[in-house]
């Protein structure tokens, strides 16, 4: 089956609804894709999932590029969105056209996803200009957490609202495929669904959206601390926490390993090895 475009993702658009999940290396990628997922994003996330930090403003774009690279060999057909990391792509267009072109070129993955609306508009056209798809993503950006006084939902007033419409507008404008919206009211989200031709997936955007998106660790209970609006599906790390403490347990009182997950040799090589110590212990 070849991997999945944005026709496929643009087409949903009124048809069905999309699921994204985040992955990040080979295991999250290959059930991601195994479970059938419509996109993998390797989000900027990885900055706390797998690096254990508090925001995701230390990810390198180097960093990034080992883990998608990883995710697109690991899940060969499904859409892959490649997350821009934090000042990859703020500094000019020419920054970002280098940085998404590395991404591009060195990884499978098929298109990028930028955070920021008004502010990364000649990014934003620089790539789709040069045939590189762009993501967008608007209200909470954790990106900008500094500026936004934390991870807080956005949009709640009527003035916010309105910007953050005319904003999704203008990503629309500026080729962008789809467009994420996280942690905004989901009266505010729905609307902006209805008017954008591109689909909409929420991030805490409510139901009305095109399409859902959660980070991996924080859907199946392997994250310590879980945002309101994620549903966790899974405790993995109660279960895998459970299952260590039996391995200890097991490894103490020599209940691990059983017979059968021992080698053994035939009878006549061990009879020979045992005479062969035997001779030299009596040299
Ligand atoms: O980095 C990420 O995982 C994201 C999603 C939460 C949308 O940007």
């Amino acid at each position: 089956m070849p991997r999945k475009t944005i026709l496929n993702i643009i087409e949903a658009k009124n048809t069905k609804k999309l699921s994204m999940i985040t992955a990040y290396d080979a295991t999250s990628a290959r059930i991601a894709e195994k479970a059938g997922v419509d996109m993998i994003l390797v989000g900027d996330s990885l900055g706390m999932t797998m690096q254990g930090n508090n925001d995701t403003n230390s990810v390198s774009l180097d960093e990034m590029i080992y883990h998608i690279k990883i995710v697109a060999k690991n899940a060969p057909n499904t859409f892959i969105v490649a997350d821009m990391p934090f000042m990859s792509y703020e500094v000019s267009k020419e920054q970002a056209l280098e940085n998404a072109g590395r991404i591009f070129r060195e990884t499978g993955a098929r298109s990028v996803k930028m955070e920021g609306g008004k502010n990364i508009l000649p990014q934003i056209k620089a790539l789709t200009g040069a045939g590189i798809p762009v993501m967008g993503h608007l209200g909470l950006t954790p990106q900008r957490s500094a500026m936004l006084g934390g991870f807080k939902a956005q949009a709640r007033t009527a003035k916010g609202a309105k910007e953050l419409l005319e904003e999704a507008i203008i990503l629309q404008e500026a080729g962008c495929f789809a467009l994420v919206l996280e942690a905004v009211p989901y009266t505010v989200a729905e609307i902006i669904t209805q008017k954008l031709q591109i689909p909409t997936i929420s991030c805490g955007a409510g139901k009305y959206c095109d399409g859902q998106v959660l980070v991996f660790h924080d859907m199946l209970g392997l994250s310590d601390f879980t945002p309101r609006f994620v549903k966790v599906y899974a405790n993995l790390a109660e279960q895998a926490t459970q299952a260590i403490k039996t391995y200890i347990q097991e490894v103490e009182h020599t209940q691990f390993p059983e017979e059968k997950h021992c080698f053994t040799m035939p009878q006549e090589e061990w009879e020979k090895f045992l005479q062969e110590i035997k001779t030299n212990d009596n040299n």
